[in-house]
């Protein structure tokens, strides 16, 4: 199995300025794909990812360049990158990837619990040394944390209705797997079954906000984005691809502020959209998009 394609990945290296000798950090290094893009074009790279999965199938397939020094592997969260940068030797690089979201390996394995197609535990943590999983939050948190939850972070415009199926539904037995919580927005949205369900939008963005609480994506994203640029060189560049609204505002609004701080400039007025023909050959690629920022 594919462990995952990487997307824009032209445009990411074009974008990071990878140049020969130079040191890279990339923070989301799930199946190495940038990663060996960046070796490939001469750089040195510290590959950090909080999923074992992603560090043991990077280890395995890259052992050749971990020998060479020319890739180090860390399990980690990137919230910590200047600690985990500090102990690597990767405290001055001319470049930083994050590349957020989850990878298809993550999506694709049913046991993890990401995917509303795949029949599995309710379970959605990318650091499977966290404590809290997706099922969790569905038995634990009342009825306005939910509500406020699905609004917020996914955006679901019946946030208050499912809030409530889901309370009620857990009275009966406590949330488990991913059935247990399509069978409920099924019933919200008139679903006839699975096929309708992944076919339509609404509901999906409930498994969007579960994981998005699961693993605190936008909090770790705003902590460390002012960390990332501090461990960038002059000229060095931030290299961001998110896949939805939330994230990318986050992305926007600290660039914006990083240039309004006199750090540097947004190389990206408008961020970089895959074309239509990677889109096509990889329909995952699709709603990501990459912003830049250089450091002066
Ligand atoms: C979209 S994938 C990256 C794919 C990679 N660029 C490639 O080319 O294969 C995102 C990866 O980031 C990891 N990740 C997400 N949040 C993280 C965090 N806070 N710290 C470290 N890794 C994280 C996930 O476990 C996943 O493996």
């Amino acid at each position: 199995m594919n462990y995952h394609t990487s997307v824009l990945l032209q445009e990411v290296i074009n974008g990071l300025n990878v140049r020969t000798g130079y040191k890279y950090i990339d923070a989301t290094l799930g199946g190495g794909g940038h990663a060996k893009a960046i070796i490939d074009r001469g750089g040195i790279v510290l590959g950090i990812d909080v999923d074992q999965d992603a560090i043991e199938f990077v280890k395995k397939n890259y052992e050749s360049r971990i020998k060479n020094q020319e890739l180090k592997v860390t399990r980690g969260n990137f919230a910590d990158i200047d600690k985990i940068a500090r102990e690597n030797g990767f405290e001055k690089v001319s470049g930083i990837l994050f590349d957020l979201g989850v990878s298809s390996h993550q999506l694709d394995s049913a046991e993890r619990g990401f995917s509303y197609l795949k029949s599995g535990p309710l379970d959605m943590r990318m650091d499977q040394r966290l404590g809290v999983k997706a099922s969790d939050l569905l038995n634990a948190l009342g009825k306005n944390e939910l509500y406020e939850l699905f609004k917020t972070l996914g955006e679901e415009e019946k946030a208050k209705t499912i809030a409530q199926a889901i309370v009620e539904k857990r009275k009966i037995s406590p949330f488990e797997t991913t059935e247990d919580l399509i069978s409920v927005l099924t019933k919200i949205y008139g679903f006839a079954n699975i096929t309708d369900f992944a076919k339509a939008t609404s509901g999906k963005k409930i498994f969007q906000a579960l994981r998005i609480a699961v693993n605190s994506e936008i909090n770790n994203l705003r902590i460390t984005l002012p960390k990332a640029i501090g461990l960038l060189e002059t000229d060095g560049r931030l290299a961001v691809i998110t896949f939805h609204s939330l994230e990318d505002r986050v992305v926007k609004k600290t660039f914006l502020g990083f240039e309004t701080m006199g750090l540097g400039k947004v190389k990206t007025r408008k961020p970089i959209l895959p074309s239509e023909q990677e889109i096509e050959e990889n329909s995952r690629s699709k709603g990501a998009k990459l912003r830049i920022f250089k450091k002066t």
